[in-house]
């Protein structure tokens, strides 16, 4: 019997002030107890309310005037928001500056590859300089505020929103949340190239029960401390200014009616300083998802959870002042929502500098550093899946066929939440490849479609395409979805390549000639159906403006194909959820108790045949792996070693793996570090990620690879969120996925 012995771990820290040239946290916080005497409580209450930029330019403008709104969103003309930031500070009664906030998820104009493929570059400073490569972009024009970074974590591909999510697995969403936070908001939320950013959704928005969007969640404390919450946390350490609250119901109540998520976790034991925006219309959907009568009810709800500015609709602000003249919300409730606000505002130096200068333009110029930090993001976020026969990288002076619906799709290229991408600045791979041509680094290539879009079932462009293929020496089909098939309210049930495109791929593969697949998505696709039919699969996301130059350059193998991946891609739709840090079970998988549907005999009896955690007809392993991805190198690692065998509390444990590369060329690879609790007070993951660094290793070339955790790095979260280390074994596993790993064992003695 395991002796338990726990230490438990206070987990009310402090939060990381709101960082600001303008002043303390104490001196913000006394210009705000100023700010607040000098406000009427209808001034207050308009802080309140945040507008959409659809709305009439007139009521817009009236409402600033009378006080009535303290934000508005995707108003994006520097002009419009000077007048703007004019009127709420020299004629509203107040005099308080407006917020303006946008979406900008994965870049401004110049579009990074959507955070799904950020994550898979696995690396989190690179992630940063594009973050904050987008904030300057943004501040230029007059927005202060991103609803970013999206951390919510997402293990049903099914979801549409996956592709804005940093992935299945929370230390290395945690590792991106950071990156994201200070990309955005840099140590300085005054600065004129800064922006306030977002922590959403919380909590536990990419828990929807069948991957189906906005629908319920259902999850168990454990797991909400062990998985969903924890990327939140970092934001809060890494003083986000603001979070937004998810739509989703969460064990029966919904996130922005939550007083367990916006004031127990979120304020008493996390400390959190800034403010929470609800999401579009999330309060009013309290009506109905059933626990509000009417809008009346549901923003006394959102009051008293926590939420601080409600964004689109007017429940909360409509109905304030009754409600504290009905004695149910005391009036300090009011100074204290609206303080959250003025906090944060003040941060930003709105006080001093509310609009943009005269000479902001709208769209702003695409700094050249910008595009290069995108195209560099492309290129280290393409994850090579697939290179039977070494058919990559390209030999030079390949003749290739540029096919598919995606080979020339600019606005598909840029994925979902780019608002202010710009087609026309998209270079996609068609184009990338044919200045390959011209320049001679490949001998040709011949662009011809094929289908007109990912959902295209015609086959009128079939001859056209296979003639392309016929005059070649390789195939370059370019698949995958459209950006309107993921994102928000995107959920798709069926995770094939749509339209004609398998029938495309097996025409192609018919050829004879070798077919590779670049897969643009904004998901983990089944590609199960496709795999035979190709030679290589390299999988590049939605990779935005600069994708095209970096999926040529790693097809030609200037780059090497560095991403890995974020998330487990499933065999087939019935595997969901199926991801890397999933429970042993009592009844592990057991290949040599496995038989395929195939294999049962006909008229088998009916018995306990195979009893362990399997599907006849799919096995359990996925079909890649979490931080799998191939190279154009080989590499090979040695056993970890441990500094010691015995980790006290209180105490760090170094351990040092030698990685090899064993190949002819330069390559990246990804060290990753987990670790496996075999027997706990509570079942643990087969395999936790709690580190991982990308290096560059030169052909024969063998570098060690250390990592430091600290005994509190081994604790888990119970029920209750308190962090508990026990006494007991942990085996340390070192490797380049969830799946390639070699282990040594660690004894824990808190
Ligand atoms: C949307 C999204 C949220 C976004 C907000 C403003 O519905 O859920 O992520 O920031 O509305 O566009």
């Amino acid at each position: 019997m395991k002796f338990l012995r726990l230490v438990l771990f206070a987990t009310h820290a402090a939060a990381s002030p709101l960082p600001s040239s303008v002043g303390s946290a104490g001196e913000i916080d006394s210009r705000v107890s100023q700010l607040l005497e000098g406000l009427s409580r209808e001034a207050k209450i308009g802080q309140l309310q945040q507008l959409p930029g659809h709305l009439p330019a007139a009521e817009i403008e009236s409402a600033v005037r009378a006080g009535r709104v303290g934000s508005l969103i995707n108003v994006t003309d520097p002009a419009r928001l000077r007048e703007l930031q004019r009127i709420a500070v020299e004629e509203s009664p107040g005099g308080i500056p407006l917020i303006i906030g946008r979406d900008v998820i994965h870049g401004f104009r110049t579009i990074a590859p959507i955070p799904l493929g950020l994550a898979a570059t696995w690396n989190p400073e690179l992630v940063e300089a594009n973050c904050a490569a987008a904030a300057a972009e943004t501040r230029s024009v007059g927005i202060h505020w991103t609803f970013a970074p999206m951390i919510d974590i997402a293990r049903d591909p099914r979801w549409g929103r996956v592709a804005e999510s940093p992935g299945e697995d929370p230390f290395l969403a945690r590792r991106l949340c950071a990156a994201m936070v200070r990309g955005f908001q840099g140590d300085d939320l005054a600065a004129p190239d800064r922006i306030a950013a977002c922590a959403k959704h919380f909590a536990a928005y990419g828990a929807a029960l069948g991957g189906r969007d906005y629908n319920t969640t259902w999850v168990p404390d454990q797991q909400l401390w062990e998985v969903y919450l924890p990327p939140f946390k970092t934001a809060v350490d890494h003083g986000v200014a603001t979070f937004m609250t998810a739509f989703n119901d969460l064990n029966g109540v919904p996130c922005s009616g939550s007083a367990f998520l916006l004031d127990e976790v979120l304020r008493k034991r996390w400390d959190f300083s800034g403010f929470v925006v609800s999401d579009w219309a999330s309060v009013t959907q309290m009506v109905p998802h059933g626990i509000a009568a009417d809008d009346r009810e549901a923003g006394l709800l959102a009051i008293r959870a926590g939420v601080d500015m409600e964004m689109a609709t007017p429940s909360m602000a409509e109905h304030f002042a009754s409600f504290i003249d009905a004695g149910k919300v005391p009036p300090e409730r009011l100074d204290e929502l609206v303080g959250n606000i003025l906090r944060v505002k003040l941060a930003l130096g709105l006080f001093e500098r509310p609009g943009p200068p005269e000479t902001a333009v709208y769209p702003p110029e695409m700094a050249p550093e910008s595009l290069r930090l995108a195209e560099q993001a492309a290129a280290e976020s393409l994850v090579l899946l697939k290179n039977d026969g070494g058919v990559l990288p390209l030999p030079a002076g390949s003749k290739v066929a540029v096919i598919g619906p995606l080979a020339d799709a600019p606005a598909d290229q840029l994925g979902t939440w780019s608002f202010d991408g710009i087609a026309e600045d998209v270079v996609t791979p068609r184009a990338a490849l044919e200045a390959d041509g011209a320049a001679g680094s490949l001998a040709s290539a011949r662009f011809v479609p094929g289908l007109a879009y990912s959902r295209d079932k015609s086959r009128d462009g079939f001859a056209a395409a296979l003639e392309a293929a016929d005059e070649a020496d390789v195939v370059l089909f370019f698949g995958g979805e459209e950006a309107i098939l993921s994102g928000e309210a995107h959920s798709r049930a069926r995770l094939h390549l749509p339209g004609a495109q398998e029938e495309l791929l097996a025409a192609l593969h018919a050829t004879g000639k070798p077919v590779v697949l670049v897969v643009l998505a904004g998901r983990p696709l089944v590609l199960e159906p496709v795999l035979p039919l190709v030679d290589a699969v390299l999988y590049a996301w939605h990779p935005g403006t600069m994708g095209g130059p970096a999926i040529a350059k790693v097809l030609r193998g200037e780059l090497d194909p560095s991403g890995r991946l974020p998330i487990t891609f499933p065999r087939a739709e019935g595997q969901i959820p199926i991801y890397h840090g999933h429970r042993n079970t009592g009844r592990p998988f057991n290949p040599d108790s496995w038989s395929h549907i195939d294999d049962i005999p006909v008229g088998a009896e009916q018995t306990s045949l195979g009893n362990e955690s399997h599907y006849l007809d799919l096995g359990h392993e996925p079909q890649f792996w979490f931080g799998e991805g191939l190279s154009y190198t080989r590499f090979r690692h040695g056993e970890p070693e441990l500094s010691t065998t015995e980790l006290r509390g209180g105490g760090t444990l170094e351990v040092t793996t030698t990685f090899t590369n064993t190949g002819e060329r330069s390559g990246h690879v990804v060290a990753q570090l987990y670790f496996r609790d075999p027997a706990a007070s509570i079942t643990r993951p087969v395999s936790e990620l709690a580190g991982f660094r990308k290096i560059l290793l030169g052909p024969g070339e063998s570098r060690q690879v250390r990592f430091e955790l600290a005994a509190e790095d081994f604790a888990f979260p119970g029920p209750d969120g308190e962090a508990r280390l026990e006494a007991g074994t942990i085996e340390i596993m070192v490797g380049t996925s969830a799946r390639d790993h070699r282990s040594a064992t660690l004894r824990i003695e808190p």
